[in-house]
């Protein structure tokens, strides 16, 4: 068994995790000083999101450089301890690798935008002329996943009609064009640049993109085109050459051993997703499909079987999540409040009942809501680039509450990059740490015995029977048992001894929007 394969991976937004420094921005020296929580939790790794040198428009998705940590967030010596010392508290780090675009800042961008149409320097991105009359227009109707059309125009020199990139993102991320051998060889230099330094693994940011078909052909979608999530046949992504891509991030990781790659692979069929998956590709990729599902026992448990029926068609170990800093939170996604926190409760005990890997995202065992934020504070670029229809990611963004002291709430001694509500002081760890029923509490029980009780053990479930809108199933080579009732009225246990329950058993039995496990 390879570390990843059961590993319980926890994602720090870096941005919003702990801020050493007061500037009210997350940082590097800040998540070092709370790695005892973390070990306390009882996670075995984490994956930080992008804290390399960036303009920050998308946060550090978009790179100015690979190789260098933003002075936002630090420098590479505060890497290399904060490396370190995960290390001797026994925490992995896995690192992103963003290969699909980088930064306009980045020296090759603003090399091609000095340079002429045809030029090495532009080959490296995908400049094409526009269409129409005056090559006014786009090259291909093509859309931004943050809203708007996916081409910028950089004018040329007087009456000439000048070219336009790709950025699948924001405009202030251009596209890098994966048929450039240079591109191919800077990827290889970054990879080996952090597993060289020490990380235990990368995050491959957009997987399923990289390459791009060759002619750029339009979206045949449009009008009514599909949203992200689910883009069969979308000509932005899942380009058969982006499978040479991982063969590349595979044979560089190879060299190191105990090293591995999760990609962010949003492909929504089964098959296409599982390609990714080969034995000489990503070790593994990230599944939605569990945190997509709505609260109901039939469409949970539909989720579960769909993984692990593709993990399994390529022998691949399933991996699970209910949330990252690019979704709404859990609770909020179930309904809020108190029947929101209820069934995240319950959903955290279905995730870590299953066989493979969990990512958690920070806050989630707090049970943090998403933040309902005012316009005027919105920094996602998906605000504006939506023309202020999508209020985008900010609100899953909000940093966490540490102690009840506002405005900072022991993650900064300024003023947070987004207002913590005053609610953050009775969600914050401090405020949980002690009391039992908290959702900190059952985070904390629920991960030891995860890694502790020899029941969590086979690589498969068996479903039984259960009464309406509820379900049960064991793990394969044990008697560990998980039941749900998303169903409205108190249901029966099944049979064995209760080692853990979400909410409090009602006259023995398991009230609705709840878990148990029993053995
Ligand atoms: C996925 C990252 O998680 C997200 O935050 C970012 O905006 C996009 N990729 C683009 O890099």
């Amino acid at each position: 068994m390879r570390w990843w394969q059961e590993a319980v991976v926890y994602g720090v937004y870096v941005r919003s995790f702990a801020d050493s420094d007061g500037d009210g921005v997350g940082d590097l020296d800040g998540i070092r000083s709370r790695l005892g929580y973390l070990e306390l939790l009882g996670v075995d790794a984490l994956w930080l999101s992008s804290f390399y040198r960036s303009p920050m428009v998308d946060h550090g998705y978009d790179v100015a450089d690979p190789r260098d940590v933003d002075p936002l967030f630090g420098d590479l010596e505060a890497f290399d301890a904060l490396l370190a010392e995960a290390h001797r508290h026994g925490i992995r780090v896995v690192v992103d690798l963003i290969g699909n675009h980088t930064s306009t800042e980045h020296e090759w961008f603003r090399a091609a935008l000095a340079s002429a149409p045809g030029s090495p320097e532009r080959a490296r991105y995908h400049f094409r002329p526009g269409r129409g009359p005056g090559a006014a227009e786009p090259p291909t109707n093509w859309r931004s996943v943050f809203g708007g059309p996916a081409w910028t125009h950089v004018p040329g020199p007087e009456g000439e009609p000048g070219e336009w990139y790709l950025h699948l993102f924001s405009s202030e991320q251009p596209d890098l064009n994966w048929t450039n051998p240079e591109v191919w060889a800077d990827l290889e230099k970054t990879l080996r640049f952090w597993a060289d330094r020490g990380v235990d693994g990368f995050r491959v940011d957009v997987a399923h993109g990289m390459a791009k078909p060759e002619t750029l052909p339009d979206d045949l979608r449009q009008p009514g085109w599909t949203p992200l999530g689910d883009r069969d046949n979308d000509p932005r992504f899942d380009d058969p050459g982006v499978h040479d891509v991982h063969r590349l991030i595979r044979n560089v990781i190879d060299h190191y051993p105990g090293r591995m790659a999760v990609g962010e692979v949003l492909v929504n069929d089964d098959e296409a997703f599982a390609r990714y998956l080969r034995r000489d590709e990503l070790h593994q990729a990230f599944d939605f499909r569990l945190r997509n599902a709505p609260f109901r026992a039939d469409d949970v448990r539909a989720a579960i079987d769909r993984t692990l029926r593709t993990f399994a068609s390529v022998g691949a170990e399933p991996t699970w999540t209910l949330g990252n800093h690019d979704a709404p939170r859990a609770v909020t996604r179930y309904g809020g409040g108190a029947v929101g926190t209820a069934r995240a409760r319950a959903m955290a005990m279905v995730t870590l009942a299953l066989p493979g890997s969990v990512y958690l995202y920070e806050g989630e065992e707090l049970g943090l809501p998403d933040v309902a934020l005012p316009d005027e504070v919105l920094q996602d670029p998906r605000w504006e680039r939506s023309g202020h229809t999508d209020r985008g990611r900010d609100g899953a963004r909000v940093p966490m509450p540490w102690d009840d002291a506002p405005p900072g709430h022991g993650f900064s001694t300024g003023d947070p990059w987004l207002p913590m509500p005053p609610e953050y002081g009775r969600l914050a760890a401090a405020s949980q740490l002690e009391d039992v029923s908290s959702m900190l509490s059952l985070y904390r029980r629920a991960l030891d015995l995860r890694a502790n009780h020899p029941g969590f053990t086979g690589g498969s479930v068996e479903w039984y029977g259960a009464p309406p809108g509820c379900f049960a199933f064991r793990r394969s080579a044990s008697t560990l048992t998980c039941a749900l009732n998303a169903s409205t009225v108190p249901v029966p246990l099944p049979p064995g001894d209760v080692l853990l329950t979400s909410t409090p058993l009602r006259s023995g039995e398991l009230p609705p929007n709840a878990a148990a496990w029993l053995i």
